[in-house]
């Protein structure tokens, strides 16, 4: 049984999605976060998937934590999923044990709220999906902007994207949401795939996972396989954890070096919309507004990544 009740309070908005699940899993067992809350969004599959599969993680992982159903589509675009990656179910249709207790009546812009005003300005929240729920909280609720202390956002890329030539997915899926975010004037630290693609583990790590004792990892193992085929199916060896990352970057904000950038999400484009266009050479003369990681230590993410799964029993 994890005891998820020290650390920062961080809310995570997510779409489990495999890497999601292990971006949880690290959260929940790690003792410099504790995870007050769980909004989930329409992303890697639909989010009757996302919120479901949510509940079941963090059941798995032995907490008990709100866990809130976001908007079925994004902000003003079509609906994108990516079941080819990350299977039917979102989690390599991997089986876990069915919840015990319920998703929240509180829609994510109502749990981030209230938290916000529990926590007095403490309260950070780990972005690892489309940005939608945290673009509807600041359009209900404008003064969260001053409530929020930082937001650390998988998403996005300096260089270029996976969904599309220019695009990652997290900012394609939704990429109005993302840019009312990136210009919302909370302090964001951008986990893009510029570091995230770099992030990688391999087989041999799963296999180390698998032998780990506890169900958790174990489950764990089963999503990353999964993943691994499908990483596989693109010649690459390793799986790019790119929601783990972020997490171990909240978790550690020295595993990466960071350029504090102006950037801003194209959202008319016919070939670049979702493009997190970051002013690397301050061109734009517009005033920074994120954090973009840029370099990152590989090696010690995987160390503080076993030792958080590990710990599950
Ligand atoms: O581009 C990678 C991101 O898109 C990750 O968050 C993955 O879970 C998917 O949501
Ligand atoms: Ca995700």
């Amino acid at each position: 049984m994890i005891k998820n009740d020290k650390g920062r309070p961080v809310v995570i908005d997510c779409d489990p999605g495999i890497d999601d699940a292990l971006a949880i899993f690290m959260a929940l067992a790690s003792d410099q976060l504790r995870v007050v809350g769980i909004s989930t969004a329409a992303g890697n599959v639909p989010v009757e998937h996302t919120a479901a599969n949510a509940l079941q993680l963090v059941e798995l992982a032995g907490c008990t934590i709100e866990v809130c159903k976001g908007a079925t589509d994004p902000f003003c675009t079509k609906r994108k999923t990516a079941e080819s990656v990350h299977g039917k179910n979102g989690i390599g249709d991997v089986r876990l044990p069915e919840s015990i207790g319920k998703i929240s009546d509180r829609a994510p812009h109502e749990m981030i709220f209230a938290k916000a005003e529990d926590c007095s300005g403490e309260l950070e929240i780990i972005a690892t999906g489309p940005l939608t729920n945290i673009a509807e909280t600041l359009l209900i609720y404008p003064s969260i902007r001053n409530k929020i202390k930082r937001i650390w956002i998988m998403g996005g890329a300096a260089g270029s994207g996976n969904r599309t030539p220019a695009a990652e997915f997290n900012i394609f899926a939704d990429a109005h949401s993302a840019s009312a975010v990136f210009a919302s004037g909370i302090p964001i630290t951008m986990c893009g795939l510029d570091v995230t693609n770099k992030a990688l583990i391999y087989e041999d790590d799963i296999n180390t996972l698998s032998g780990f004792g506890n169900i958790v990892s174990q489950k764990s193992a089963l999503m990353l396989r999964w993943y691994l085929g499908f990483y596989k199916s693109f010649g690459f060896n390793g799986v790019a954890m790119h929601d783990p990352f972020t997490v171990a970057v909240a978790i550690d904000p020295t595993l990466v070096k960071t350029k504090h950038l102006f950037v801003d999400v194209e959202t008319e484009g016919e070939f670049t919309l979702g493009k997190t266009v970051v002013d690397m050479l301050g061109v734009s003369g517009k005033e920074p507004n994120v954090d973009v990681a840029l370099e990152l230590d590989n090696d010690r993410f995987v160390k503080l990544f076993k030792n958080l799964m590990i710990s599950y029993g």
